[in-house]
């Protein structure tokens, strides 16, 4: 889920990346009219604006109307703009108007015309009364200082108009002999302009210049006077303009083509007042007021500067070229980009959700695996529980069974407990072998056997089954399956199949058991039945552990451990199963093994020490080994002890103390202990001579007790017996190493416990041969604890020998141990009391002292610790059958 997160936070990232840009700024023009310089103006701020690629620019034009201006202002502002660069049409009109503007916190740019309000943040255009001067100081040079001027100005009201009225009335008033005859405004277009020159002449007014403060006005002039007084009278008068544009039709043309005779540059310089622009909104430093230069333009200059223009054209017309070039590509690229980017978020998601469901199924399937194996463990445990009591069903019945003295009524019933027992026995074992098989702790056991033979006692035995159930059984098979493989897997791949197809095959059916040699390598095993057959969806899954067919018609359920089993064990023996089925009509279960099964990896160690005896066929076989093999002869020439030996059973389970009691109590004084830590007070107290425990006990297990056992020095010697339901082989390695000496597993035969223990008991006797001659070398070899033992009893012995008082409990106390415990010890180590060892020992010692010649009988009865010399004679005599003087 984590990471889920990262991925989401790493696409937010870049989207927002892909998203998040530098400020974009909207730039608002307010023009006051439509014409070519104004068209030159807005041109040249909108190619500016393509330098800057966080500008917008929306320009409008009032169509020299103060009311529209004002609404375009207003408008503008209400779309949201950052900047408004505003060339007022009159200077008063619209001041209230600016002021709006400047109130929502808007830079306001004065360009060209002023207005009469004077809060705005900056102005940039040239300066008019400078142009109007300098326009009467030319006309005063073309006149020679002298004749009639008419004065054509813009708009009355407009900033433009009355500064350049103003500097040419302060220049030409420097030329006396100049008059102004006349003024009149024609609101800076040519058709006022020419309609008022032309009322002039009509009214007999005589003029030898005419100021026009532009251009086109000049140019309506130029018209007026063609008409009025004719080209040739007409060419005499001097008429001059301003802009001096060079665009066509434009000023710098009519100056070439003597329409006017002189113009002055009025810069429109778009790209300066952009710039400003820029640099207030982004807070840099700016001048409020920037007057921008002009210049004269006469037919001096008129063609250079058309020139000029037309080169600028040129590169205007290219660079808007290459910018709409730009545009496109960069167009293209945004789209590029954010397909890039949706692409790379939807295979990202793609991924995620990918990645999300192969965890989740990954999940279910381990939780899945966990249930099952939950399960597994779960009924494994049952399957130890259940066995114990089965154990103490199974043998008391077969000792009841062998029990001639018993009716046929008494037998048949005894019959049908054990053969229930049988089934409920071979239940535990499948799960408990599922179970190992799973854990690989299940060692293929490989015998050489007639396979069509077994198959043929296997088939007999549900012969009984199928005719009870109305169902008929064929077996199908050649003379002879020479298989060397484990006999007992086998057997239980064959008894699941069958069992499997008698529970799901209804009276009148069949059931028909085939098998075959394939090129004598592989054998083929078949199961058919016509039962009820298995759901197509859910062939898949009858291997899998637990699961069970549900929904069909006769509702049959098992445990859904058998088929499992059989896929384990068919692949453990490294073969193959596959079922046909239809529905309604029957299965055929194929299982396909190697005859030759290479031997598994059953461990020598613990196969060879452990003695595992089940009632089902292996252990009933094992059995039959045992009885007919080494440990009958023990049985057959019982272990006789002088006293009956102490057997201390230690387990939670009542009935099962109660019953091992009862096996031991003809050969064994039997004490019994409830848990681990009973077991061992009284083991500590008592010491027997063997101990048989349970490994599963509350308060202190099998294990700890044996451990105990083998560490305390009382009871080190003690022969302990596991006996558990517990049969992983791991946990008989633990209990190996907690130093048991044999572990039965349950259910096991009374006649096996005696046997093993016998056996155990015998194996102590010659140890006991084995120290009692030991006991007097010199060397002993010091090879675990009760060698040691018996090494340090010894050499207190020695050191104390001539020490008359020399007694037991000296003895216990030297070595730790208690009167009672050093007497059990002793005796099942030595087969002497610990009187009779330090008796023994005097003795020989003495033997050895008289042999040495130079030693008379009371000396040598006294170094050797005994108080009479009579007494020592005595003793002498009974043990070596002659007197000491006899021997010297
Ligand atoms: C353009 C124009 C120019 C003139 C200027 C004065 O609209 O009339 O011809 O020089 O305005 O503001």
């Amino acid at each position: 889920m984590k990471q889920w997160l990262c991925i989401c936070a790493a696409l937010s990232l870049l989207l927002m990346a892909c998203t998040t840009n530098k400020k974009t700024y909207v730039i608002g023009v307010s023009q006051c009219s439509v014409d070519t310089w104004r068209q030159k103006f807005n041109d040249e701020i909108l190619t500016a604006s393509f330098l800057h690629d966080n500008v917008g620019v929306k320009i409008a034009s009032a169509n020299d109307n103060d009311q529209q201006q004002i609404k375009q202002i207003d408008s503008l502002v209400a779309q949201g703009i950052d900047l408004l660069i505003v060339s007022p049409n009159q200077a008063k009109a619209i001041s209230p108007a600016l002021k709006r503007v400047h109130d929502k916190h808007i830079p306001i740019i004065l360009a060209d015309r002023k207005s009469s309000w004077q809060g705005y943040t900056a102005f940039i255009g040239a300066d008019n009364t400078e142009i109007g001067r300098q326009m009467a100081c030319y006309l005063a040079r073309r006149l020679n200082g002298q004749g009639r001027v008419v004065e054509v100005m813009g708009l009355k009201g407009s900033s433009a108009a009355s500064e350049r009225a103003n500097g040419f009335a302060e220049a030409i008033k420097r030329y006396p002999n100049i008059k102004v005859v006349a003024k009149t405004y024609a609101d800076w277009e040519r058709q006022p302009a020419q309609k008022a020159v032309e009322t002039l002449l009509d009214k007999g007014v005589a003029f030898d210049a005419v100021f026009a403060q532009n251009d086109r006005m000049g140019m309506g002039v130029r018209t007026a006077i063609d008409r009025k007084l004719g080209k040739d009278e007409g060419e005499h008068i001097l008429i001059v303009g301003v802009d001096g544009l060079a665009t066509p039709g434009s000023g710098v043309e009519a100056v070439r083509d003597s329409l006017i005779d002189a113009s002055f540059i009025y810069p429109t310089r778009g790209d300066l007042v952009m710039q400003l622009a820029i640099d207030i909104l982004e807070g840099k430093p700016y001048r409020r007021d920037n007057i921008l230069k002009g210049t004269l333009v006469t037919r001096d200059n008129a063609q250079a500067l058309l020139l000029q223009n037309e080169e600028l054209q040129n590169q205007q017309r290219h660079l808007f070229m290459l910018h709409d070039k730009v545009d496109f590509y960069f167009t293209q690229y945004s789209h590029q980009r954010i397909y890039a980017v949706l692409m790379f978020i939807i295979i990202l998601l793609l991924v995620g959700t990918f990645v999300v469901a192969l965890r989740a199924k990954v999940l279910k399937d381990k939780i899945k695996e966990e249930a099952v194996n939950a399960k597994l463990q779960f009924f494994t445990n049952v399957s130890h529980d259940f066995r114990t009591p089965l154990t103490l069903i199974a043998d008391p019945v077969n000792r009841l069974l062998a029990d001639k003295d018993i009716t046929d009524h008494q037998h048949k019933l005894l019959d049908i407990v054990q053969r229930n027992v049988d089934v409920l026995l071979r239940l535990v074992n499948d799960i408990l072998d599922l179970r190992k098989v799973q854990n690989n702790m299940k060692a293929i056991e490989v015998s050489h056997f007639d396979g069509a033979q077994a198959i043929k006692a296997w088939t007999a035995s549900f012969k009984l089954m199928a005719e009870k159930n109305h169902v008929g059984l064929q077996l199908i098979q050649p003379e002879k399956l020479e298989l060397c493989s484990d006999k007992r897997m086998l057997e239980r791949i064959f008894y699941n199949l069958v069992s499997n197809a008698m529970k799901y095959t209804e009276k009148n059916g069949q059931i028909t058991i085939t098998s075959s040699a394939d090129n004598n390598k592989t054998l083929t095993l078949a199961v058919a039945d016509t039962g009820i057959g298995i759901p197509k969806e859910k062939l898949a899954n009858i291997f899998e552990r637990f699961y069970q067919i549900k929904g069909t018609k006769t509702e049959v359920n098992g445990t859904g451990i058998g088929l499992a089993l059989v896929k384990a064990y068919v692949e453990k023996l490294g073969g193959s199963i596959h079922v046909e089925s239809q529905e309604g009509q029957g299965s055929t279960f194929t299982v396909k093994l190697p005859m030759t099964v290479e031997s598994g990896h059953a461990s020598p160690n613990l196969t060879t020490a452990i003695v595992s005896i089940n009632t089902d066929t292996k252990a009933k076989e094992e059995h039959r080994q045992v009885k007919a093999g080494t440990d009958e002869d023990r049985i057959t020439t019982p272990y006789i002890p002088v006293e009956r030996p102490v057997a201390l059973v230690v387990d939670d389970n009542e009935d099962v103390r109660a019953y091992v009691s009862d096996i031991l109590s003809e050969q064994y004084d039997v004490r019994t202990a409830f848990d681990g830590r009973e077991g061992l007070v009284m083991a500590l107290k008592e010491v027997p001579d063997i101990v048989i425990c349970d490994v599963m006990m509350p308060v202190m297990d099998g294990l700890e007790l044996c451990r105990r056992l083998k560490t305390e020095t009382a009871t080190s010697h003690i022969p302990v017996i596991l006996l558990t339901a517990r049969t992983q082989e791991e946990q008989r390695a633990e209990g190996y190493d907690c130093g048991a000496d044999a572990y039965l597993t349950k259910p096991f035969s009374g006649q096996v416990l005696l046997a093993r223990m016998r056996n155990l008991l015998e194996g102590r006797q010659k140890l006991r041969m084995l120290f009692s001659n030991n006991i007097q070398q010199e060397e002993l070899p010091v090879s675990d604890s009760d060698s040691q033992f018996v090494e340090n009893l010894r050499q207190k012995i020695q050191e104390h020998l001539s020490n008359t008082e020399l007694s037991v409990e000296t003895l216990g106390t030297d070595l730790g141990l208690s009167r009672v415990q050093l007497y059990r010890k002793v005796k099942a180590l030595t087969g002497h009391s610990p009187v009779e060892l330090i008796r023994i020992t005097r003795l020989r010692k003495a033997q050895q002292l008289l042999a040495s010649n130079g030693h008379n009988i009371s000396e040598v009865a006294y170094t050797v610790g005994f108080s009479s010399p009579s007494y020592f004679t005595k003793c002498y005599k009974d043990y070596f059958g002659h007197t000491p003087k006899e021997g010297k």
